[in-house]
């Protein structure tokens, strides 16, 4: 990424919202096996799957699969042949996050106002067109080999875009799962600020609210974040680095396995996260467990809540509060082999932040884990 070539004169705190972003659109993993990741976010997630595309749809790139839970919309993709951007990408990273799509009203418009203000393009504003009508999309690039993807459907009809053909016997068993709430994106240490700084002027961000390396550390490992939101607040990025600690960083140990900045994690929110939290368990699902006597001070620090504090214990779900209410979360193992992307469920009850009371607990179970890796 290139500096920023204009300087907004709003301050950081606030938005300019030149793109009107809707919501996101779609999250777009690249992985190594697209029939067997389907398989994983349909039985494991309870996602449905939607749409297909590959050989038997005239794509001779991609086994593309579209599954959605709620409005969440994830796409898996894996290459037929090793000459494929794909096949490079996965090579690189394994499996993870390649495009953050966001759904706007114009394509050009977002295209022209962000590579404006020094956003890379991706590629300039593009037309795709099949019986079910125009699907309209450009792209710049954000952190690592990331991107982002604006997507214009209102001439579109289709299930997802063209080559894809719905997918219309594989039935989901529901997790309750209703949208993304955030997507964190993890880079390299003294990135942070400039990638704020990216999001506020190629993008018209707000910078929401930030912890200090004193917030989220052990006495070993430590994070910083900050976090940017669009316009509508429908799109939250935080943004992490890490900091200088006497033992390695979680957000180091990612930067090590996927090798260049990239998605750390996908925040899914439920109205249930207890309901959720059991059949993703059944499902085979694995999260992370914090210590025990993180619940023995927790009624005190949260005071009233309408779960019960013993199945919250339970099922190992974790509780913050803020001064707008309060948020239950959980966040899951990494998803893929290399210890990199992983999932975080959240119910929110007032609260719009982000969990930053549990991240010493999380810390102090995240370093258990590296430890059983080798990677501390
Ligand atoms: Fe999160």
């Amino acid at each position: 990424m290139t500096a920023p070539a204009k300087t907004e004169e709003r301050a950081i705190t606030e938005e300019g919202d030149f793109l009107q972003i809707k919501s996101v659109d779609h999250v777009h993993f690249y992985v190594g096996n697209a029939k067997h990741a389907m398989y994983y976010w349909w039985k494991g997630f309870g996602f449905t799957p939607v749409a297909y595309s590959g050989l038997e749809t005239g794509n001779r790139k991609s086994a593309s699969y579209v599954l959605q839970a709620g409005n969440a919309r994830f796409v898996v993709s894996a290459a037929y042949a090793p000459s494929s951007e794909i096949a490079a990408h996965h090579m690189v990273h394994g499996d993870g996050v390649k495009v953050i799509a966001l759904e706007v009203d114009d394509v050009e418009k977002s295209w022209k106002e962000t590579t404006s203000r020094g956003g890379k393009s991706a590629w300039t504003p593009r037309e795709e067109k099949d019986a079910d009508g125009i699907y309209r999309t450009s792209a710049i690039h954000t952190y690592g080999e990331t991107l982002h993807v604006f997507v214009d459907r209102s001439d579109y009809k289709g299930v997802f875009a063209p080559t894809y053909r719905p997918i219309k016997n594989k039935v989901a068993d529901s997790t309750g799962l209703a949208a993304v709430d955030h997507i964190v994106g993890n880079v390299q240490l003294g990135k942070m600020n400039e990638w704020v700084n990216f999001y506020h002027q190629v993008m018209g961000f707000r910078l929401l609210r930030h912890f200090d390396d004193k917030d989220i550390s052990t006495e070993y490992s430590a994070l910083m974040s900050k976090v940017v939101q669009n316009g509508n607040g429908r799109v939250k990025f935080p943004i992490n680095e890490p900091a200088e600690g006497k033992r390695k960083s979680q957000i180091e140990e990612y930067l090590d396995y996927y090798l260049t900045p990239g998605a750390q994690h996908v925040a899914l929110i439920t109205k249930d996260i207890i309901g959720a939290v059991k059949k993703l368990r059944d499902n085979g699902i694995e999260f992370l467990r914090v210590p025990d006597t993180y619940y023995e001070v927790l009624p005190e620090r949260i005071g009233k809540i309408a779960q019960d504090y013993k199945t919250i214990q339970e099922l190992g779900i974790l509780v913050d509060r803020d001064d707008e209410g309060y948020l239950l979360q959980i966040f899951t193992r990494p998803i893929q082999d290399r210890p990199t992307m992983f999932i975080e469920i959240i119910e929110r009850h007032g609260s719009q932040s982000f969990g930053k009371g549990n991240f010493k607990a999380l810390f102090e179970s995240i370093e258990l884990e590296q430890e059983r890796r080798g990677n501390l």
